[in-house]
């Protein structure tokens, strides 16, 4: 039986040799992320614990005419070589079925603000500044992370292209240059200004472990999670609240100036004890940001502590105490979310459920609950019949092991 990987990577061929008459020369992958715990404090420089699920963006591509025609004249030693400048990638994506074509000398933003091109453009300004200078090519993008669910569907693209273009130069970056070259793409190209953790995931996580990040030193520590008994359930609430661009900027904004006010870099080398004692002096929405962030970094490293010991209900009280920090202080779940992990935390412990709570950004995606495998089937049905039953809306239910962060997929010998 193909894994999904293999499928999606056998689909985005085909579909690449359909529409161009020729297979691809590169087929490259990179994953989605869900959060097990340590939610928004990447940008506090805080530590989180995510895993790359085995839901990818696949990239297939074959250098264009334009490259071919570049390549022999310069192996011809012509005088008429046409300038890397004029070289373009002509990109397709199979989720919007639409095409674009971006000069790979001066990629530019698309002209629709929050196109999905934008995340390819910035990574290819990216690469090209960082001296990557692929020929012209055609590419077709196909995904099965499911858009803009949490699960971190614009980290997987970028990281995609910029394996891509790994791939067709030959040159491998660092890979926390990559990570770090995909983040500024979506700060520059499509205007968020996120962590670092998505982008870390996709490249940095392995198969079979967790990554704790820690987000100030970019150190990455993978765990061992290979425990049978045990599996990450995941489950899309398939709602998106629109107020979320401005108010992830004003959480951290909130933060920063929480920090400020208590006279720290970040919120990471705070403690709840200086935040108690300064509360008088901080707006009460900067105190609440400031208290889940200090809680969450303690709450994360002690996960951490808890997944070494293989201690999972420790791990699953957690989840559930990050739920409610994020819910009462952050303010950044929403009914629906609230009422998956509500649904979670009422067949608990003696019906297989170790903890649940939001991941990812928040104001709807999805929710992560540990749970027994041995029962996984059940509680995802029972819990979606329930969701969909009180809100009108048919949740998707997933489940993941911890994967393989991005790779190649094919290349030339
Ligand atoms: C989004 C951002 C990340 C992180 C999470 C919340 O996924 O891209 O950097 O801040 O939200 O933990």
């Amino acid at each position: 039986m193909p894994t999904l990987l293999e499928q999606l990577v056998a689909k985005t061929s085909r579909r690449f040799e359909e529409r161009y008459r020729e297979p691809p020369r590169w087929v490259v992958a990179a994953p989605g992320r869900v959060n097990l715990i340590g939610e928004h404090i990447d940008y506090s420089d805080g530590f989180v614990l995510p895993m790359a699920i085995d839901r990818y963006t696949v990239i297939a591509a074959r250098e264009n005419d334009e490259a071919r025609m570049s390549n022999d004249r310069t192996k011809d030693n012509s005088s008429f070589v046409i300038r890397h400048s004029s070289l373009a990638a002509t990109v397709f994506s199979d989720a919007t079925n639409d095409e674009v074509t971006i000069p790979l000398d001066t990629p530019q933003r698309h002209a629709k603000g929050g196109h999905w091109s934008n995340y390819v453009a910035g990574v290819m300004a990216g690469c090209v500044a960082r001296g990557l200078r692929p020929s012209g090519f055609r590419a077709v993008i196909d995904s099965d992370v499911p858009l803009g669910g949490g699960l971190s569907s614009s980290a997987a693209l970028e990281v995609a292209t910029a394996t891509l273009l790994e791939a067709i130069t030959g040159v491998t970056l660092d890979p926390v240059a990559k990570a770090l070259l995909c983040q500024q793409a979506e700060h520059e190209y499509a205007g968020v200004p996120c962590g670092i953790m998505d982008q870390f995931a996709s490249t940095l996580c392995r198969a079979d472990h967790l990554m704790l990040l820690d987000c100030r030193s970019r150190q990455v520590e993978l765990i061992p999670f290979t425990d049978p008994q045990l599996t990450v359930l995941i489950i899309n609430s398939n709602v998106k609240h629109e107020l979320s661009g401005g108010e992830y900027a004003q959480r951290r904004d909130q933060c920063e100036a929480a920090a400020r006010k208590l006279g720290v870099s970040s919120l990471r080398d705070a403690t709840l004890d200086q935040l108690e004692a300064a509360r008088g002096t901080l707006a009460p929405a900067s105190y609440q940001r400031a208290r889940h962030a200090i809680s969450e970094i303690a709450r994360t490293v002690n996960a951490a502590v808890a997944v070494r010991a293989g201690d999972w209900p420790a791990v699953g009280q957690y989840m559930a105490d990050s739920h409610v920090s994020l819910r009462d202080d952050y303010e950044v779940s929403c009914r629906e979310l609230d009422l998956l992990v509500e649904l979670a935390d009422a067949i608990g412990r003696a019906g297989g459920v170790y903890g649940s709570r939001m991941t990812g950004g928040g104001f709807g995606g999805c929710t992560v609950s540990l749970v027994e495998t041995q029962r996984v089937d059940g509680i995802g049905r029972n819990i979606a019949a329930v969701y969909q039953r009180e809100t009108g809306i048919e949740p998707t239910v997933l489940t993941s092991r911890p994967s393989q962060g991005a790779h190649i997929v094919q290349a030339p010998s």
